[in-house]
């Protein structure tokens, strides 16, 4: 398996490492990509085809209290007990078994997310980047943020984007081994931008993102147009981060998003996303900005949207909705 070549190579020195005693506890942010990462050229590496940029989402995100277990997995997800034959389940346990050494051959895992889970709102990235800083604090590993994004994108994609606070650009890279798909902080700071999660449906979607994104790739004619798209739309957005120009910066996520569904609703057989409740949304927000609120939203692989806008703007955008969550991605 080309996955444990990479943590061969990334813990060589480090593996002997025995586990600490005691329980580490590790919080990592969501991401909500203004870029998207969609389509795969490596599906076991999770190496992506285009670069993506990201911006982490302050305090909403991940937990991950993690210590060794003595004859089996244990784990916990938001108070209820995994089961390690379910989907995620197993999908923790292929990540975990990556890890297991003679002295760590079980974990007990307790997780707390405070978004809800796979409805396209990023818990699995804060999920497997806060479980890769917890297995470095637990191994005493000290890796670099390089290593860490690395071997978070093993767990999923957008992961290596989640392990830290801010904007982040994800190299698509060159390499078969991925040493070089990494995601790296853009160093600027944006206070005033605000994200408004909106919630239309918390039900678990029925396509997960991997089956998509394999699908839109093997299927959709609109694909092939996708690769330039990105390559334009991350230069615009590193422009508007740096001159903080909040029209272009909203409006080329918004393009991309829209893009990118596209590139779905193009494959064989369709993918969708959107509920009525996600249309009429959008039709809202076109409409307060034609009446001048800059306003701009991004979708990801499930229903809800993501408001995009600055803080001076927070009171209009909430006599419009109401039950909006407000993330300050560079708040207090
Ligand atoms: O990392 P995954 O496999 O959950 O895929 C994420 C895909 C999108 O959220 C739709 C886009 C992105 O870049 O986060």
């Amino acid at each position: 398996m080309k996955k444990y070549k990479v943590i061969e190579s990334i813990l060589k020195d480090r593996e002997n490492f025995a586990p600490i005693g005691e329980a580490v506890d590790v919080f990592s942010p969501a991401n909500i990509a203004l870029c998207k990462y969609w389509g795969k050229r490596d599906q076991e590496l999770n190496l992506p085809v285009t670069s993506s940029l990201s911006v982490s989402l302050g305090k909403k995100g991940t937990t991950t209290t993690l210590k060794t277990s003595v004859d089996r997995d244990v784990g916990r997800l938001n108070g209820a007990a995994i089961d390690f034959s379910s989907s995620f389940g197993k999908r923790l346990a292929d990540f975990l078994n990556l890890f297991r050494t003679r002295d760590a051959r079980y974990f007990n895992i307790d997780i707390k997310t405070n978004i809800p889970i796979a409805a396209g709102l990023a818990s699995s990235a804060s999920g497997f980047a806060s479980l890769i800083h917890a297995l470095n604090q637990l191994f005493c590993w000290k890796l670099s943020a390089k290593e860490l994004s690395i071997l978070a994108r093993l767990g999923s994609g957008s992961a290596s984007r989640s392990i830290a606070h801010g904007f982040f650009e994800w190299h698509r890279g060159e390499r078969d081994d991925g040493f070089d798909s990494f995601a790296e902080k853009i160093p600027h700071v944006w206070p005033e931008l605000c994200v408004g999660l909106l919630i239309v449906s918390e039900k678990e979607k029925t396509t997960s993102s991997r089956e998509a994104m394999q699908r839109t790739v093997s299927t959709s004619s609109l694909y092939r147009a996708w690769p330039e798209k990105v390559l334009n739309d991350i230069s615009r957005l590193r422009d508007a981060i740096c001159e903080k120009d909040f029209e272009k910066l909203g409006q080329t996520a918004e393009s991309n998003a829209m893009t990118m569904h596209a590139t779905m609703l193009a494959a064989w057989p369709p993918v969708s996303y959107a509920v009525p409740e996600t249309v009429l949304a959008m039709n809202t927000i076109w409409k307060l900005r034609e009446e001048g609120l800059s306003l701009y939203f991004t979708q990801d692989a499930g229903p809800n949207l993501k408001l995009l806008f600055l803080e001076k703007e927070l009171d209009a955008v909430r006599e419009r909705f109401p039950t909006l969550d407000v993330v300050r991605p560079f708040g207090e």
